[in-house]
């Protein structure tokens, strides 16, 4: 582990943020849980993403199950193609993915099948990263966890949000008002069975996720709105490096406008939450590298201090989704598409003979022509059902003639652009980039932006006498009742209280003294400047939200 991650992962189990899950049983590889700081700070990470993706663009948000039948899996193409190539160490007979352990060699290895890793990790001459020993030919293994429901059913652990959004596509489209496009948003969990998860966050068996699934037309213009001038730093398949406005992006064709578009907001969603502009850009998937749903991926990465890391992946998956689940379901997963006129087309109908139907079907006859007249011909004839029995009517009882009719619209699948978050290494990510230490003191402070720091404010009498304790825990029930996270420590030196304040992330310190007796005011301390102003407490509250809010900064005051 490099030296910044060592540092995060202990400030991180010390001071509560994550820690490997069941410790106390030998740990299992590959779970991990949030403490206090860590939870509140991942909720802060999804509310901004909320803010950012689905409020400000009207999404609709939805909640679906975990686990889903067998049969939603082998519609969507997991059941079958959702595997990693695995070698295994002959000697310490430790597990690992086989195009990780090219990554530093060759730009693709992905995408690459058994044969092709085999030779590639022969060239290279990769042994066992653990003993040295020597690795096993790659064999696919599956990476969906599979259980069973009630008395054996087979079932997976969703390792994707996005089919709970695909099977309920008519629902949605419906409560949309069949328009297009309907972007729906999921935040919740995915399930792999990871090969090796050895890097904390960023590789987790169960992990959080923040989906959406825009569906659109693909025929209809995209409006980039102002975020076509957003610059973007973009990585294309050919390896060609770039900085593009989204407009550009889009106009010529590099990528579709939707995904500019996410990509712009992306990078607006990274910036907030503190990731340097120039540690950000997205890279193109080489063709043998993308997903079997996928037609175009780009992968937004970040430069941690273990090199560019995907965080986010934005896909665009056609109409592959919506169509599988078609097929396998005969469910109608079609919008309509509404003509600025009406058209006339020419469609074959099948007209009944009613001096065939009639003696044969008597009073029925005419029933019979009705059902006819909604079917399609086959050339063998067409199959109804009448009182329950069915029947073929072979095809000298119709005749097909050509008819001329008026329509307002047509049905089609639609299209999919799915920008899919990784959560938890985007907070990983917010982490590495909020770590300092102080250059005087060597003190470790976390420097959240206010808006996703867990906590917002501490309360600190200077002394545990002549009421200024009193006050000042007068003065934490005040903000926390104000909805602003905020506690109350009367421990130690005021540095002390201020440095373990720092190191997790509180940006504002408050600190009751005597003159708070004789003016009500109070210091508050912003933690990166470590400067120091005086406030009526009557203000305290207003003052923090607007700080928190970034509509005021700590200069303004
Ligand atoms: P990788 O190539 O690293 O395995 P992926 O391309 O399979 O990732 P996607 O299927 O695009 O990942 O998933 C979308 C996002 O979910 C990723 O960008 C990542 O942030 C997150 N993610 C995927 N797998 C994991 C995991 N095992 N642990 C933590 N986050 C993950
Ligand atoms: N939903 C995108 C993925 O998980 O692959």
């Amino acid at each position: 582990m490099n030296d910044l991650r060592t540092k995060i992962m202990e400030i991180a189990k010390r001071r509560g943020i994550f820690w490997k899950a069941y410790e106390i049983y030998g740990g299992l590889a590959g779970f991990y849980d949030y403490g206090p700081v860590g939870s509140a700070l991942k909720n802060n990470i999804l509310n901004l993403w909320r803010e950012i993706f689905v409020i400000s663009d009207s999404l609709i948000e939805i909640d679906s199950p975990n686990l889903g039948p067998e049969i939603m899996y082998i519609a969507s193409g997991h059941a079958d193609k959702f595997t990693d190539y695995m070698v295994k160490c002959q000697k310490c007979g430790h597990a690992f993915r086989a195009d990780e352990l090219l990554k530093d060699h060759i730009p693709d290895a992905e995408g690459l099948d058994a044969d092709r890793l085999w030779k590639e990790l022969q060239a290279h001459q990769i042994k066992c990263p653990d003993c040295g020993g020597d690795l096993t030919y790659p064999e696919r293994f599956h990476l969906m966890f599979p259980t069973t429901v009630g008395l054996g059913k087979k079932a997976f652990l969703r390792p994707e949000t996005a089919q709970g959004i695909f099977v309920n596509f008519p629902i949605l489209y419906r409560l949309n008002r069949e328009k297009l496009p309907l972007g729906v948003a999921q935040v919740g969990k995915g399930f792999r069975n990871e090969i090796s998860p050895r890097q904390g966050l960023l590789r987790l068996r169960e992990f959080n996720m923040a989906e959406i699934e825009l569906f659109i037309d693909p025929e209809e213009n995209f409006e980039l709105d102002s975020f076509g001038e957003v610059k973007i730093p973009i990585k294309t398949r050919d390896g060609s490096e770039s900085v593009l406005t989204a407009e550009e992006i889009a106009k010529r064709g590099i990528a579709r406008p939707e995904i500019a578009y996410y990509m712009a907001k992306t990078l607006k969603f990274l910036k907030t939450l503190g990731i340097p502009e120039n540690k950000i850009r997205f890279r193109q998937h080489h063709h043998n590298e993308l997903a079997h749903y996928s037609q175009d991926t780009w992968d937004c990465e970040i430069n941690l201090s273990l090199g560019w890391t995907e965080v986010i992946g934005i896909s665009y998956r056609g109409d592959y989704d919506l169509k599988r689940h078609m097929d396998f379901s005969a469910r109608d997963m079609t919008a309509i598409r509404r003509f600025k006129e009406p058209k006339k087309i020419k469609v074959k109908k099948v007209r009944p003979r009613m001096e065939i139907l009639g003696p044969m079907f008597k009073s029925k006859a005419k029933k019979v022509a009705e059902l006819l007249e909604k079917k399609e011909p086959s050339p063998a004839g067409i199959e109804v059902e009448l009182d329950r029995k069915r029947m073929l009517i072979t095809p000298e009882a119709y005749d097909i003639v050509d008819e001329e009719i008026t329509v307002g619209g047509e049905r089609f699948i639609p299209h999919v652009i799915e920008p899919s978050f990784g959560i938890d290494r985007i907070l990983y990510a917010v982490l590495e980039f909020a770590y300092y230490e102080r250059p005087e003191t060597g003190y470790k402070v976390l420097r959240f932006p206010p808006k996703i720091a867990p906590i917002k404010a501490a309360v600190f009498p200077l002394m545990t006498k002549d009421g200024l304790d009193g006050i000042a825990r007068d003065i934490k029930v005040k903000i926390c009742g104000n909805g602003i996270p905020c506690y109350y420590d009367d421990s130690g030196s005021i540095g002390r209280r201020y440095a373990r304040a720092d190191e997790i992330g509180v940006p504002f310190c408050i600190t009751v003294d005597y003159q708070t007796r004789e003016d009500n005011t109070v210091t508050l301390r912003e933690r990166d400047s470590a400067q120091q102003k005086r406030i009526p407490i009557s203000a305290l509250t207003s003052v923090l939200k607007s700080l928190v809010e970034g509509t005021k900064s700590f200069d303004d005051l």
